[in-house]
């Protein structure tokens, strides 16, 4: 099965074409960094804007890299929700008419879906019996949106067992990069910044871990860090690299503690990190160090927003037998737990969000 998938939750346009037995045909991305670098933040009609003038152009160039055409396509999978509105309208839009033009199934998927089964694909194609080798998992889900901890015991059977109750860990990252001056978007510069740091010079706190449960709390972690460059200022290079050091280690800290209980309390011996925080390199050399459990990362690229990972997603829902109706629908909020489990069948009153299931014809 020949699967395109599209991403445009946020600020990332992705198209990739997954095969369900040769794996990862051609997967291109456009950043929109630049257009939204000098607002220091995404701008949401700009992002759905560019997502506009970006998606035909991306797709031509997957289909010919992939060596397919747009008929050798068995179904679309687009991301559906969480995200920016507008952005996902234009990604649904235009997976939902191509569908329906080419009569093949479309299907909307979750984003963090998406992330969560993006370290499989490499190791399984799209198999999800070889997949399911993995689970049961506790996943870590860190981005600029989210930051949960899942116990996942199947694709589709997800139980959340934490989240954050303010800022994202990503967020929190492209903060406190703000207040020191790194640009945007925070996450990379900051961890580059904090590679020069003296691990010594400051210690920042680690939130939530003294209490129990497996929630994250963020926010304080940011004021603490702003009230040190409130201290510290002018600031000078090994000021900044010494406060990203700081609170680079505080955020992988807090992680590891509450992955190490999550693990402990379900005593379950394997770890997957995924979304865009889970590029970062002391994060993954952390956890892959000082937990006794095995951990699953996904490849640098698969990280951040893509358009694989909705392929990937998609390919294993349709191949379930999985589809929407054929309506432009998708969610600004939508909990995971919402989703049904992999062998679902549409029955009476078996509605899924954002779109009620029916039968894939392939
Ligand atoms: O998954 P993602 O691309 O988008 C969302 O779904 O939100 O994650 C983006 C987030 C941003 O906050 C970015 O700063 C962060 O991931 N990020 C990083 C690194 N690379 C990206 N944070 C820390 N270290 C990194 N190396
Ligand atoms: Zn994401």
């Amino acid at each position: 099965m020949l699967v395109l998938g599209i991403e445009t939750s946020c600020d990332e346009t992705g198209v990739a074409l997954y095969h369900s037995e040769s794996g990862l045909l051609a997967d291109a991305l456009h950043s929109q960094i630049d257009l939204h670098a000098r607002f220091g933040g995404v701008v949401p009609e700009l992002a759905s804007r560019d997502h506009i003038r970006k998606i035909v152009p991306l797709v031509r160039p997957a289909l010919s890299e992939s060596e397919t055409t747009l008929d050798d396509l068995d179904g679309v999978a687009y991301t559906a929700g969480p995200g920016l509105t507008g952005a996902l309208m234009v990604g649904a839009g235009f997976g939902q008419t191509l569908a329906w033009s080419l009569d093949i199934p479309a299907i909307g998927i979750h984003h963090m879906e998406g992330h969560l089964l993006a370290p499989l694909m490499e190791a399984s194609g799209a198999s999800a019996t070889a997949a399911s080798a993995a689970f049961p998992f506790i996943a870590l889900l860190v981005s600029g949106g989210h930051t949960q901890l899942v116990e996942v015991a199947a694709v589709g059977e997800y139980e959340l067992l934490g989240e954050s109750l303010d800022d994202a860990a990503g967020e929190a990252f492209d903060k406190v990069a703000k207040m020191l001056g790194l640009g945007y978007p925070g996450g990379p510069a900051l961890a580059a910044c904090a590679r020069e740091g003296d691990p010594g010079r400051f210690r920042f706190p680690r939130p939530m871990t003294d209490r129990p449960g497996l929630d994250f709390s963020f926010s304080g972690l940011k004021t603490y860090a702003m009230n040190t460059v409130n201290a510290a200022e002018p600031l000078s290079d090994t000021d900044r690299s010494d406060i990203a050091r700081a609170f680079e280690e505080a955020v992988v800290d807090t992680l590891l503690i509450k992955c190490r209980r999550a693990l402990e309390q379900r005593a379950i011996s394997t770890l997957l990190i995924a979304g865009g925080v889970s590029a970062n390199t002391r994060l993954r050399s952390v956890l892959t160090e000082k937990l006794d459990a095995s951990v699953i990362y996904p490849a640098q690229h698969l990280c951040t927003d893509n358009g694989a990972m909705i392929a990937y997603a998609g390919c294993l829902r349709l191949q379930a037998g999985q589809a929407d109706e054929q309506v432009v629908r998708v969610r600004a909020r939508w909990p995971m737990t919402e989703l049904p489990e992999l062998d679902a069948r549409p029955g009476p009153g078996a509605l899924r969000a954002p779109g009620a299931l029916r039968p894939s014809r392939r």
